[in-house]
């Protein structure tokens, strides 16, 4: 077993940490966010994710996991060093490097043995190649370090399953030595590992996370085009994902995807791109798609309530996707921005992630306990994330409505049921249920 320091405690270092010590290894998180670290140091995850805290606890307890402000103290002992800070996007669509740069050179004036440093964190085709010179050139140790790549595939809501079922773990490196060693401390996990050179590891990560992306925002379109002809998106994903050269995973149609990596990711790709002088249509194509797809829910809604001023509206799932609290690039705050600017009064409900949706969208909008209460009263429900609540929902709530108009950006519920219990409803890529000829106002 290995001692290891993983820096950055977000979605992925935390996890990353709290996953390598369940298999046994010794980890030290390291996070310049003093509060985080204070709560982690008590025990109390800073993010929501299934199984993380109950793991996390029982690590603690057994003296496998420390957390740390200070790089030094992480440092020490450590064999490997992960990386996992984060990659934001830049204003130009490119990845912001500065926290990996810093941890470059955090690394390079700290550590006093050889390492081997892993980078998890996104990062463009060439940066390992950079985190290796900036860590060369301020080394004050007379050591080794070698730089593998590692990117994180893990999905939020189900990140700690992902890190002992995942797919594939990627290792990019020139050094037949790393390799053992990160395929070593990995073996516990049971994950197919998949040795590579550094340029291509980098590029595997953004091309998996553009395909899915290019995915859903193709289903989307064919979801446009259903609505049109009359056909049912649901049927039609479920005939294609039968062949097994698609498969049948990303075909939900719905308001597009958000969160923290596909709309930063394929922003960045397209830049990478742009660097080699090279215009990847096809992906420009997928981040326009998106960007329309948001917008079409309000223009269901505006369809059947032309003028929403002082209209209620009640707004079901606020996260960018269920089982997870991260409130990042979610398609909830593009939609409430816009109801208010429309006039509406805005009451939203999300099991989880309210009180991120809280810090940014403050006093805005009204929070409701629970779906009852947010639709209660109510001129429309507009359902913007799938979570089990919110599909399970009993349909007789929609009863409290002045008038049950529910539009759905993710076809939680089914037509059927919904006819039966004289609900107007619209979804994506499906056929419309009792719509009124008349255009709702009170
Ligand atoms: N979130 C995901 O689902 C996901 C999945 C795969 C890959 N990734 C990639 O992994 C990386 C991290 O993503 P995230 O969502 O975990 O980020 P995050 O923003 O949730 O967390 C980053 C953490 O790093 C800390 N940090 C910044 N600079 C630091 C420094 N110098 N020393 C110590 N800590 C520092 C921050 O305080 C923060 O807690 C990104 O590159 C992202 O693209 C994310």
């Amino acid at each position: 077993m290995r001692t290891i320091a993983v820096v950055g405690t977000g979605y992925v270092g935390l996890v990353t940490g709290v996953s390598l010590s369940e298999i046994g290894h010794t980890v030290t998180c390291i996070d310049i966010d003093e509060e985080k670290v204070l709560k982690m140091q008590q025990g109390l995850s800073p993010i929501y994710e299934p199984g993380l805290s109950d793991m996390m606890t029982k690590n603690i307890n057994e003296n496998r996991l420390f957390f740390t402000t200070q790089h030094a103290e992480g440092f020490q002992n450590a064999e490997v060093i992960y990386i996992a800070v984060g990659t934001p996007e830049k204003e130009d669509g490119s990845a912001n490097l500065e926290f990996v740069e810093q941890v470059a050179k955090d690394i390079a004036t700290n550590v006093t043995r050889d390492i081997i440093v892993v980078t998890k964190s996104t990062v463009p085709v060439g940066t390992n190649n950079r985190i290796q010179s900036i860590i060369d050139h301020h080394l004050v140790a007379n050591v080794k370090v070698e730089v593998v790549s590692n990117p994180e595939f893990l999905k939020e809501g189900s990140a700690i399953y992902d890190s002992f079922n995942g797919d594939r773990i990627v290792v990019g490196t020139a050094s037949e030595e790393a390799a053992n060693v990160i395929e070593e401390i990995n073996q516990p996990f049971g994950v197919p590992v998949f040795r590579t050179d550094v340029k291509s590891a980098e590029m595997i990560k953004y091309a998996s996370n553009a395909f899915l992306a290019t995915k859903i925002s193709f289903i989307n379109e064919i979801s446009n085009i259903c609505e049109r002809v009359d056909a049912n998106v649901e049927d039609v994903a479920n005939g294609m994902g039968m062949d097994k050269r698609i498969g049948d995973k990303f075909l939900n149609a719905g308001i597009g995807y958000g969160g923290s990596c596909f709309p930063k990711d394929t922003k960045a790709l397209i830049q990478i791109a742009g660097n080699v002088e090279y215009d990847f249509e096809l992906l420009k194509g997928v981040v326009k798609v998106n960007q329309k797809q948001q917008g079409l829910l309000l223009e269901k809604l505006n369809e059947r309530i032309p003028d929403l001023k002082g209209k209620r509206v009640a707004v079901l799932g606020l996260a960018f996707k269920p089982n997870t609290d991260d409130m990042r690039e979610a398609a909830s705050l593009v939609v409430t921005e816009e109801l208010i600017n429309l006039g509406a009064e805005v009451v939203a409900y999300d099991p989880i992630a309210m009180d991120n949706a809280k810090r940014i969208l403050n006093d805005k909008v009204q929070y409701a306990n629970g779906v009852e209460e947010a639709v209660t009263s109510s001129d429309a429900a507009l359902v913007l994330t799938e979570w089990d609540e919110v599909k399970n929902a009993k349909l007789d709530v929609f009863d409290r409505m002045t008038y049950p108009l529910v539009i759905d950006g993710r076809n939680c519920f089914s037509i059927e049921e919904m006819k039966e219990n004289r609900i107007e409803y619209h979804s994506v890529g499906r056929p419309s249920v009792a719509v009124s000829n008349t255009v709702l106002s009170r």
